[in-house]
């Protein structure tokens, strides 16, 4: 979240309520890499500001819910094709492929589990739990040339990547690149 482009509406920042704002609190800094930046100063209320560079004010906001009992985590396990309305997942997006090489370690050594991964056409991407359930989109950009001249074969493109052991650490660039008629 929080890129800037040069034309038309953009997502700028995300608030979720949450269950346990200190274990939301470790999986976004701790697993995902991102730094608190901010706080609301007013009783009661614990609505925390966080984002992942310090050239941006935010990018997103963590809050914790006045009454969690009333939400009881049956299931905290992700899956994309779950029966539900409202957010499927949330993407963020590493720079980098060496940094998001680095993310994939770091959230395995947080005991992260990868949900689903994979090669998604334009993105290398896997896909994990918030500890409230959400999906988590952890991602990097493959070059524009790759999908540029045919979004839609590129987001139909999806090759499963290992998710367990020394192979789900490992990123394949041998990526195709998409040249199809939506032009
Ligand atoms: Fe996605």
């Amino acid at each position: 979240m929080g890129q800037v482009r040069e034309s038309g509406p953009a997502f700028q920042h995300l608030a979720l309520m949450v269950r346990d704002i200190e274990a939301s609190h470790r999986f976004y800094t701790e697993a995902l890499g991102f730094e608190q930046c901010a706080s609301i100063d007013r009783p009661g209320v614990d609505f925390r500001f966080y984002r992942g560079a310090p050239d941006r004010h935010h990018d997103f906001a963590l809050v914790q819910t006045p009454d969690p009992s009333a939400f009881p985590a049956a299931d905290t396990k992700w899956n994309m094709l779950d029966n539900r309305v409202g957010i499927n997942h949330i993407a963020i997006c590493y720079p980098t492929r060496e940094e998001f090489l680095t993310r994939l370690r770091v959230l395995k050594e947080q005991g992260v589990e990868f949900r689903q991964r994979g090669n998604h056409g334009m993105t290398h991407s896997v896909y994990v739990s918030d500890p409230d359930g959400n999906g988590i989109e952890v991602l990097y950009e493959l070059p524009e040339e790759v999908w540029v001249n045919d979004v839609h074969g590129a987001l139909n493109y999806w090759q499963d990547m290992p998710l367990d052991g020394d192979e789900a650490l490992t990123d394949p660039t041998d990526y195709p690149v998409f040249s199809g008629s939506a032009q």
